[in-house]
């Protein structure tokens, strides 16, 4: 699907490790919608190579960044905007990581050198993004910055463990900064708050398959899936949502202003079907 909503546009987008990876959607979408950009991702994670693949079918170049370091953030975005020819319209950041999660401590025993580096990858990253930005001018006026997060924020899920306290920082930094950003240049800052997704991110957490199709039965829409996460940044880059900025937006099936379905209730009923 293709509309050139992105028409001239340009950006980075953090975040895409393989096909599944929720960015590589957005960069493949952005693409079709006739945007240009960079791909950037942790020097880690471009070992395993697949980051090339995307970047040949986009015709973007890579430039290698850790997003919680200042240096490798001003050099990714002095050299995005040196490659694409002139100032951002949209940023994708689509980051996150818990030590916490990945080693299996749980809550009510955290590792806090653990806690605050995925603090760090996951929230601040957000901020330092949005600073670098901001210092360099790097925005065009009615550009959009856009970060990944869940409804964990909000609401208990006891197995995403620190993730929720993470994402909750995250949130907040889309209000602070995007009142910031918005009184001087009218860049607009928002989160997507996106249903479970079968990504290495997303089944790095605890059941997260039960977590799935829990999610699944009680969205009225069901699970929102990557690509569809995907048409949802493109919208918000485009210049369709000018005025919609410093939100948490739910884009997870209805979800998140559900009760409880019929679909789960059966379950508790005897009526499995
Ligand atoms: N998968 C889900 O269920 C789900 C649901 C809601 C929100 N999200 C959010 O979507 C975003 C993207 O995750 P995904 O599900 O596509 O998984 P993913 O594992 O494909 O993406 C996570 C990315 O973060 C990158 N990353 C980690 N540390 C980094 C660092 N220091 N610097 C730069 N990049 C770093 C990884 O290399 C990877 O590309 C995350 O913010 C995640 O929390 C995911």
């Amino acid at each position: 699907m293709s509309s050139n909503l992105l028409a001239g546009k340009k950006g980075i987008i953090f975040g895409a490790l393989n096909k599944e990876s929720i960015a590589w959607k957005v960069a493949e979408s952005a693409h079709a919608h006739g945007a240009t950009f960079t791909l950037t991702n942790a020097p880690i994670a471009m070992r395993m190579g697949e980051i090339n693949e995307l970047a040949a079918a986009t015709g973007s170049e890579v430039i290698p960044a850790d997003a919680t370091s200042l240096e490798d953030l001003e050099n990714l975005f002095t050299k995005s905007q040196e490659i694409l020819g002139g100032k951002l319209d949209f940023v994708l950041h689509s980051i996150g990581m818990s030590v916490n999660v990945r080693k299996g401590k749980h809550y009510t025993d955290l590792n806090y050198d653990w806690l605050e580096k995925g603090w760090d990858v996951s929230a601040v990253s957000f901020h330092k993004v949005i600073q670098t930005a901001y210092k360099q001018d790097a925005m065009n006026e009615w550009g959009s910055i856009l970060a990944l997060t869940y409804m964990a924020a909000q609401r208990t899920f006891p197995d995403y463990n620190d993730m929720a306290d993470n994402k909750a920082y995250l949130e907040s930094i889309a209000r602070s900064f995007g009142y910031h950003y918005g009184v001087k240049r009218k860049v607009r800052i928002n989160t997507i708050s996106q249903s479970p997704t079968m990504t290495t991110a997303g089944s790095g957490v605890k059941g997260f398959d039960g977590f799935i199709s829990y999610a699944e039965k009680m969205s009225p829409l069901g699970n929102a899936t990557a690509q569809e996460c995907a048409d949802y940044c493109i919208m918000m880059f485009s210049d369709l949502t000018k005025k919609v900025t410093m939100q948490n937006l739910f884009h997870d099936g209805g979800f998140s202003n559900v009760g409880v379905s019929n679909l789960v209730m059966d379950q508790f009923m005897g009526n499995k079907e």
